[in-house]
């Protein structure tokens, strides 16, 4: 283990942020020793229809149902019922655009939006049980699309807006999704980025698209198909329409989102509404400790799980107030986050580590230039924060008074499930620990045969019991579902990571223990990079792998093997990272591409992107011994000498 938890333990004590201790302990061991009262109760964080048969209904594992028969409605209870309450005017949104610009809708407001949209959306004849895609940019509109659909019992897929044409294709049609909502472009670092050209490209790959809605956005010219593709404030132009929100089962899908794993496309979380609803609220309120007038901001992108769950659904849920910023956090001034923060005062901010380390770069002088002192709580997630960043969030942004909350979690996970709970109060922090589990999550850190390891040893992190923001499944794939997350470890739950637990009991997540990386936070398959780069005519084959980035914590590097014939020069790189950007998204793009003979595989044709990895990087390619025949031990030392000698050159 390259970092352990003695150098970062023997860190000073006065670095640590001491918490009182609170009741955590009681309330998680409660969660765990009576799980049906616990959730009797927590679930009463939404209004129901009516009420649950059962907390958990666990007789068909590993698809865990919770709530059986609960009847809610999402956006009932994200916006009509502060409606009933002093929230009616709050500003459920501040939007702020790149340019500054900026639009603050109420809840009130919200609720016209929405049900505005879900009206369109029948009016196109949509009904509970179809889907729609959404492609959109950071703006209010993309909240609508999401709470339009949820209020009629259409389930959405929101795609992030870094990926290309057949990116979203895939997706669309995994999905069926009849209509897909985008905007006429969108604003990125002073950049604009023509979102409805690639919805176009997406929309001839994929069969089952019937309309696209288009909201105007930017000045961006756009081509509407007659009688395919309609303008959204033409649709939703009657904003004094009310829908009925949809009573939805606990466990009907809310939403799918697709995220990268190690074998073939990516995989389609759903997601259900009771559970889901449940959990994403009970987390933040846990770990974040909102307060009624607090100004939250989770400054990820929407298209990723932490912006559907902590952007989206958890905060109106509670009725809070979200700033939603669209643009680069370094744009136009390397101080545009602090600005934010300044200017709206926000209390509770949400943001990743790569963001952090980025900014951390440009020094301390743009987080002094401006006053921070509104900020309580600081919270990060994506990827393991390292003690550095942790420190100088803690200490320059936070002033050494704002606890530092490194939420970690994953898409299927639903929200936050190893996080300190400021709201209980866990205790003192530890640069780098995401500390304990959440109530209900009840982890496990085992070795490749599934044995429990003790503390201060690195292995496997597994769940041992479901909870209620786990997914409801694989969209449309149940054997995968069980396969990819339920096998390795029977009964348990396994999603790829490495993690430690401390003497004290405190949990260090280790990074990915797969063949999916981690670049800026982005989960990435390496799998498919490499589909994307053989399915360009001039590759033969190709293994990618990350290497360790300062900033972005992980760059991806490809090593590719061209065809006969095909000549390996700079000209056929730049092709490449083009080719990938069009088709698959920026998002994909390899940071370096390299030219090689052969790469390490082993006899059965699996590329050992580990070896080729250890070659790069200077390191022993460590275990090659293990592999099950001597000739492809010698195949994969011929490929390591061919490499060497590459880098050599
Ligand atoms: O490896 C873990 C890492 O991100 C993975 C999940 O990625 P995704 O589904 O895209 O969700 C990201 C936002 C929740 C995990 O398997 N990860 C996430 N948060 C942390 C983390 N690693 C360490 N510390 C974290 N706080």
């Amino acid at each position: 283990m390259a970092e352990t938890n003695e150098n970062r333990s023997s860190l000073p004590v006065d670095e640590y942020i001491s918490h009182h201790r609170g009741n955590y302990e009681a309330f998680h061991k409660m969660s765990l020793e009576k799980p049906d009262e616990f959730w009797n109760e927590h679930a009463n964080i939404i209004d129901w229809y009516s009420k649950w048969d059962k907390v958990l209904d666990d007789s068909n594992p590993p698809f865990f149902r919770w709530f059986t028969n609960g009847k809610l409605n999402v956006t009932y209870n994200a916006l009509d019922r502060h409606l009933k309450s002093h929230r009616r005017n709050k500003a459920a949104f501040i939007w702020v655009g790149e340019s500054g610009k900026e639009k603050i809708v109420t809840y009130h407001g919200l609720l016209k939006r929405v049900n505005a949209f879900a009206k369109a959306l029948q009016d196109a004849g949509l009904k509970k049980g179809d889907k729609i895609a959404i492609y959109m940019p950071m703006i209010i509109e993309a909240t609508v699309a999401m709470l339009g659909a949820a209020r009629i019992g259409v389930a959405f897929t929101l795609v992030f807006s870094g990926f290309g044409a057949n990116a979203l294709a895939d997706r669309i049609t995994d999905c069926g999704a009849k209509i897909v909502v985008t905007a006429d472009g969108a604003n990125r670092g002073g950049k604009l980025i023509d979102l409805k050209k690639i919805v176009d490209e997406a929309v001839e790959l994929a069969s089952t698209v019937e309309e696209v809605i288009v909201v105007r956005n930017t000045e961006n010219k756009v081509e509407m198909v007659e009688g395919r593709d309609y303008w959204y404030h033409e649709i939703t132009a009657d904003q004094n329409v009310f829908v009925e929100p949809e009573r939805m089962d606990s466990n009907d899908a809310l939403f799918i989102l697709y995220t990268s794993g190690t074998t073939g496309k990516p995989k389609g979380v759903v997601h259900g509404n009771g559970g889901y609803s449940v959990w994403v609220a009970n987390t933040l309120k846990w770990a974040f400790n909102p307060q009624e007038d607090d100004r939250w901001w989770c400054a990820a992108d929407i298209g990723w799980v932490t912006g559907h769950s902590y952007i989206v659904f958890a905060p109106l849920l509670l009725g809070l107030t979200s700033v939603i910023y669209e643009g680069a956090i370094n744009y136009p001034e390397p101080d545009r986050m602090w600005d934010i923060i300044e200017r709206y005062g926000v209390n509770l901010l949400y943001t990743s580590p790569t963001a952090i380390r980025m900014l951390m770069r440009y020094g301390d002088l743009y987080p002094a230039k401006h006053d921070l002192d509104s900020l309580r709580v600081l919270g990060t997630v994506g990827e393991p924060i390292n003690p550095a960043a942790w420190q100088w969030y803690f200490k320059t942004i936070g002033k050494s008074r704002c606890p530092i909350v490194d939420t970690y979690w994953q898409t299927e996970t639903g929200g936050f499930i190893i996080s300190p709970a400021t709201q209980l109060g866990v205790g003192s922090l530890k640069p780098g620990s995401a500390t304990f589990p959440m109530p209900g999550i009840d982890p496990v850190i085992l070795d490749e045969a599934g044995k429990e390891l003790g503390d201060n040893t690195k292995g496997f992190i597994a769940i041992k019991r479901p909870w209620p923001g786990l997914m409801l499944g694989l969209n449309n794939d149940p054997e995968r579902y069980k396969s990819v997350y339920f096998s390795k470890f029977p009964g348990k739950y396994y999603n790829g990571d490495y993690a430690m637990r401390d003497s004290d009991g405190y949990y260090w997540l280790l990074g990915r223990a797969d063949e999916v990386i981690k670049v800026s936070g982005h989960r990435i398959g390496t799998i498919e990079i490499e589909d994307a780069l053989v399915s360009m005519k001039e590759v033969a084959e190709s293994a990618v792998f990350g290497k360790p980035d300062a900033v972005k914590g992980e760059a991806v590097v490809a090593f590719v093997i061209t065809k006969e014939g095909v000549t390996a020069d700079k000209a056929l790189i730049e092709k490449l990272k083009k080719g990938i950007r069009e088709t698959m998204g920026p998002i994909l793009v390899p940071d370096e591409i390299h030219f090689v003979k052969a790469v390490p595989k082993t006899r059965s044709g699996k590329i050992m992107r580990r070896v080729v990895k250890a070659v790069y990087t200077g390191q022993i390619p460590g275990d090659v011994s293990t592999l099950e025949n001597e000739a492809s031990v010698a195949e994969i030392q011929e490929a390591i000498n061919i490499l060497r000698k590459q880098s050599e050159k």
